[in-house]
């Protein structure tokens, strides 16, 4: 069978040919066929923006690989400082690679000392911390002279550095600024996830539980990164417009923030709330399909499968209940899940549970409040923001992206008088 598509332009009676590879086909045939032709697609249901090297999804088998490399080992063997390290390079580091990289994130985990006593300290005291991280990334831009240089490798990788290694303090700060609590100072005697704990939680005596290390290391390492979503599709379009990374990994975390992308997490937990009992489940259930309503944490573009990561974050759970004792909506989002899965309603729309179902559980359990739960997604979602920037960058058939529109509007007409409307 020849893997190729012919089309034909029946206005002209034109046809072109071009190759079918790995299920895509350069849509630049339509501009052979007519300059002026482009293709309808909303919410790019049907558009490869990118060739990418960095994740690969296939989301009917419900898989998950980075960089060649399973999710499932990722989760059990690997560290979070790793997975970044390979997105980023696109091959794991051996054991030198990976201490040097280590060591230079544990040093550049400080912030300049005005982000938090000038910046910081000007939001008013009930702002969510979401909102404090989108804008404290891009402020952090302002402190680096070379963050506008980003043709030259060398200070794009200090900014990637810099970028990977503050974002957990930049986490840390807002939380403890939104509590009234003094900010813990990075310890770079830790390791990624536990200094992060510590930033968070340290008041008085304070040990990371290691169980607890490893689970936050677990969840960061599934949250690195899943190709062309929402938020890196923005890294990517804001970054072809050569602005800084900041800037960039700012307009990133605000399309995260959105409840239909990482916001989910967050809004799982009131959904469930708000059920209170199992009793109440299958009424629940029955308000979403009558359109009441979404099941929060159900449903993806790309799965069509239970997400991969959902399996590891549903045991990371049962981890980490071991240790803080279960989350009593625990019981709620089983009853639910069971009861969706069971449901026609679900089945035929193939909606599963997707990352968000079960993490916000185990955040919560963490003793993370709601508002933290996105945060806590774009600590580790930095790495895959940047690997993309920096794939974006050094790829020669991206341009500035400018899609076209299907213009709806009236046509001319001649400006009417206010006096006259
Ligand atoms: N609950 C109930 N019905 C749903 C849900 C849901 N969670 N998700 C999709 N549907 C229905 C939808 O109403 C539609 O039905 P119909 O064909 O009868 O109109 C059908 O399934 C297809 O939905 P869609 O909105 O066309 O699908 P989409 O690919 O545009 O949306 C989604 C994907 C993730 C935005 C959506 O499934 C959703 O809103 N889920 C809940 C929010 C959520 O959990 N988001 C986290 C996504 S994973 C992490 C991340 O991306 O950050």
């Amino acid at each position: 069978m020849p893997e190729t598509i012919t089309i034909t332009d029946d206005r002209t009676g034109k046809t072109v040919t071009v190759p079918i590879e790995g299920g895509v086909f350069p849509s630049s045939a339509l501009r052979e066929l007519d300059p002026s032709l482009y293709c309808y697609d909303p919410a790019y249901l049907s558009t490869a923006s990118c060739k990418s090297d960095i994740t690969y999804l296939d989301g009917g088998a419900g898989i998950l690989r980075y960089g060649g490399y399973p999710i499932e080992q990722l989760a059990e063997k690997s560290t979070y400082l790793e997975v970044a390290y390979l997105l980023l390079n696109g091959e794991l580091p051996n054991s030198e690679q990976l201490s040097g990289w280590v060591d230079d994130v544990t040093h550049h985990t400080f912030i300049h000392e005005n982000m938090r006593k000038r910046f910081v300290d000007g939001f008013h005291f009930s702002a969510h911390p979401m909102g404090m991280f989108i804008s404290a990334v891009a402020a952090l831009g302002t402190f680096y002279g070379g963050s506008k240089d980003v043709e030259d490798p060398e200070a794009r990788n200090r900014q990637i550095l810099r970028l990977i290694a503050k974002a957990p303090t930049i986490a840390a700060m807002c939380y403890r600024f939104s509590v009234g609590l003094p900010f813990n100072l990075p310890d770079n005697n830790l390791s990624y996830p536990a200094n992060f704990l510590n930033m968070m939680w340290k008041v008085g005596d304070y040990e990371v539980d290691p169980r607890l290390e490893r689970a936050m290391e677990v969840l960061f390492i599934l949250h690195a990164d899943h190709e062309q979503n929402c938020g890196t599709t923005a890294m990517r379009i804001i970054g072809s417009s050569h602005a800084d990374p900041y800037s960039a990994a700012a307009g990133a975390a605000a399309a995260l923030y959105g409840p239909l992308h990482g916001g989910a997490n967050e809004a799982v937990i009131r959904m469930l709330t708000d059920i209170g009992s199992i009793e109440n489940v299958p009424a629940f259930v029955e308000s979403v399909k009558a359109g009441e309503g979404r099941l929060m944490g159900f449903g993806h573009r790309v799965y069509k499968n239970y997400d991969p990561r959902a399996v590891i974050i549903k045991k990371a759970a049962y981890d980490v209940f071991e240790v803080t004792g279960k989350n009593p909506l625990l019981d709620v989002a089983l009853a639910l899940e069971e009861t969706a899965l069971s449901d026609s309603y679900f089945i035929d729309r193939k909606l599963y549970p997707n990352v968000d179902f079960y993490s916000g559980l185990i955040y919560q359990a963490l003793n993370f409040p709601k508002e933290m739960f996105t945060v806590l997604f774009a600590i580790p979602r930095m790495s895959g923001w940047l690997a993309h920037w920096q794939e974006h960058l050094n790829d020669p058939a991206q341009r500035i992206s400018r899609p076209r529109q299907w213009y709806s509007g009236p046509d001319k007409r001649d400006y009417v008088a206010l006096d006259n409307r």
